[in-house]
């Protein structure tokens, strides 16, 4: 949490008008949820089951605990998840209704209906099947924000195939990592992307990753032509997706798949190793989705929602592809950058499309705050934001100054702010107010959704009480929970069940619960993994890449630090093979640590700080004490004891570095 967090912390209740429409209307609604999923968990989430996916066979049992902590939902029932956020809308007479408004970054806009959007998704699973793509086969989707994209990840799905989107941020290494940990077949992606007026290379980054070897199972690499820059062209293995889609039937039947097949695998960083293919169901995941879709943002059916995240996140999946288009809503689909053409993109584009419901980052609010403090001419006030009615932020604690600039200024303090909490792997939101019930206090994620029986414990797994900060967990399994690591049982077992904290899921963050109200704050990560920007990274892959710059770097630790407006920094310690460098041959060594990283990973991974150390401090054992390097990183006096150190000296050569 950030230092600006008062200590008398205001509560904002829901608008009145809002909270007698709601879906979930009122704290008492809330609480009769509550205690309907607290007397019987199963008969809970199987009626809400029933309720919000349509099953072509249905289940018989709701919950298979037999080989825990591989739980089972719906495992006997079929279904297809396309289905349910296409077919079954234009069966309930939403076929002309507009699905997706495709906002590009030069602010073009296409829109799209139920029934065209059904038509290109069932064009493009045929597309797929015709190069061999079957049930089960994992395809890699590396694209930007647009129809096609969303329009990939559900053809995926009508097929039964398992899609692992990649972030188009990232580099050719990790797009190559991802593609062979998953044994894709397919890779999908663009010739170009673009962002903020910029033509920034796809298709390249997806020929380099292949030249790096071990890509021996991808048969096909698809392309989608966004702008028509000039790429390489392998005729045996590219093709064009226009050409593909060219003369493929408008129709295709959904592949029946049973609720535990996967949908899919989204890489996420944990605390060591390089990262993990979390992986999701279908029935489950559908259900948790559809359902926060429905009651953490009230969504109705004249709504226009607009979650600002890539399809490469979570986010992207949950509240883009996924659950808005299983509710029959409304949404836009944003190819741009939030200061593009200007820092007033995004209430721009509330504005031009009457958005209703506007789901964000925290880091992107703190970029806009400072930008209208710097230009009045970009203030949200400018722009007629009376259109919305829900705003939420996600990813990444909200510092109470950032809630309540958002509140009044975006949301004209008409607005309740959802502040959700949750994981990649936890599918959808955990902990989260409901606008039409839950009285938020500014910074907290407020209380547990319901049915989802998050609480703190302590290292033993015994509760903690109010007041006293701990661990986050979940004590029982929910239908969208994490499945599995992708060919790694045991990892997902030591990740996120271990042995001591009996059962309950291991979120990896810290927590504490207000003394009163029982209300959640989040503190923070507890293991090596830092949140920059709302994006996720473990510390030893930023270390590993550093390292592998073998010719230079001798040694590596990075830490994160505060920062005003990305959350957290990337500091990086680096001892070099050669002698350390001062002035500005440190800046131009840092420089290209920076650009390698960027190279190895993704620029979202470059370190904002590199000092350099002829040695890192250690224990007597050789271990890096990096409460120690925390301290230097955020300039603070370092007041631990420092008596096990092998090296004290080596404290204020790092505190003096720069
Ligand atoms: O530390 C928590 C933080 O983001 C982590 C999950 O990151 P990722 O899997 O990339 O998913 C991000 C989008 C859901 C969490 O372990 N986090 C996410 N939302 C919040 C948050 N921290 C505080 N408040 C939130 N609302």
């Amino acid at each position: 949490m950030s230092s600006d967090q008062p200590t008398e912390l205001k509560t904002h209740q829901p608008p009145a008008a809002l909270v007698a429409a709601a879906r979930v209307s009122g704290m008492a609604a809330y609480h009769a949820l509550v205690a309907e999923a607290e007397a019987d968990h199963e008969a809970y989430w199987g009626r809400l089951a029933r309720e919000f996916v349509s099953w072509k066979t249905p289940f018989t049992q709701v919950l298979d605990s037999s080989q825990a902590p591989f739980f089972k939902w719906f495992a006997d029932g079929t279904l297809n998840v396309s289905h349910n956020c296409l077919d079954r809308n234009i069966e309930r007479g939403l076929g002309e209704k507009t699905a997706l408004i495709f906002e590009a970054d030069d602010g073009a806009v296409t829109k799209v209906s139920y029934r065209e959007l059904l038509a290109k998704v069932c064009q493009f699973a045929n597309a797929l099947k015709a190069r061999g793509v079957k049930k089960g086969d994992r395809v890699v989707i590396y694209m930007s924000m647009s129809v096609e994209g969303v329009a990939a990840m559900q053809a995926c799905a009508r097929i039964g195939a398992i899609h692992s989107v990649v972030f188009g941020g990232f580099s050719a290494q990790s797009v190559r990592d991802r593609v062979q940990d998953a044994g894709a077949v397919m890779v999908i992606t663009a010739d170009e992307q673009l962002r903020g007026g910029k033509q920034l290379p796809l298709k390249a980054i997806v020929d380099e990753a292949i030249a790096l070897g071990g890509c021996e199972t991808l048969k096909n690499l698809i392309v989608y032509q966004r702008t028509g820059g000039k790429i390489n062209w392998h005729p045996e293995r590219d093709r064009w997706l226009h050409e593909e889609l060219a003369g493929q039937p408008s129709t295709c039947e959904p592949e029946w798949v049973e609720a535990e097949h996967p949908l899919f695998l989204l890489y996420t960083s944990g605390s060591t190793g390089k990262p993990k293919g979390v992986q999701h169901s279908t029935g489950g995941y559908l259900l948790h989705a559809a359902l926060t879709t429905a009651w953490t943002f009230d969504l109705k059916p004249d709504d226009v929602f607009w979650c600002t995240a890539d399809i490469g996140w979570v986010t992207g999946h949950s509240y883009i592809t996924y659950g808005p288009l299983a509710l029959g809503g409304t949404e836009i689909v944003f190819e741009g950058v939030p200061t593009y053409p200007a820092a007033d993109r995004f209430w721009k584009t509330i504005e031009k499309h009457k958005v209703s419901i506007f789901y964000t980052a925290p880091t992107a609010i703190r970029s806009l705050i400072k930008a209208a403090e710097g230009n009045a001419a970009v203030h949200p006030k400018n722009s007629d934001l009376s259109s919305l009615r829900i705003l939420g932020s996600v990813g990444e604690p909200i510092n109470p100054a950032a809630w309540e600039w958002y509140h009044a200024n975006v949301g004209g303090g008409r607005c309740p702010i959802v502040d959700t909490f949750w994981q990649t792997e936890t599918g959808g939101h955990v902990i989260t107010p409901l606008p039409g019930a839950t009285p938020m206090v500014p910074g907290s994620c407020t209380l547990p959704f319901p049915g989802i029986t998050a609480a703190i414990v302590d290292e033993t797994g015994a509760d903690v009480p109010n007041g006293s900060g701990g661990i986050l967990v979940i004590k029982k399994p929910w239908p969208s929970m994490i499945r599995t690591i992708w060919g790694d049982p045991e990892r997902f077992k030591k990740s996120y069940y271990p042995a001591e904290l009996k059962g309950y899921y291991l979120a990896g963050d810290g927590a504490i619960r207000d003394k009163d109200t029982g209300y959640f704050t989040i503190t923070g990560r507890i293991d090596d993994v830092l949140n920059v920007s709302g994006h996720r990274m473990g510390t030893m892959e930023i270390e590993s890449a550093l390292v592998s710059c073998t010719e230079l770097v001798a040694e590596a630790a990075v830490v994160g630090r505060p920062d005003d407006t990305t959350g957290e920094a990337i500091c990086a310690f680096v001892v070099l093979k050669r002698s350390r460098p001062t002035g500005e041959e440190a800046k131009q060594i840092a420089t290209q640590l920076r650009n390698w990283v960027a190279k190895e990973i993704g620029p979202i991974a470059k370190p904002k700080d590199i000092r350099f150390g002829d040695n890192l401090p250690k224990t007597r054992s050789g271990k890096i004490m990096r409460r120690l390097l925390r301290s230097i990183a955020k300039g603070e006096a370092i007041t631990q004891d420092t008596s096990t150190l092998e090296n004290p000296a080596i404290l204020d050569q790092l505190t003096q570095a720069n």
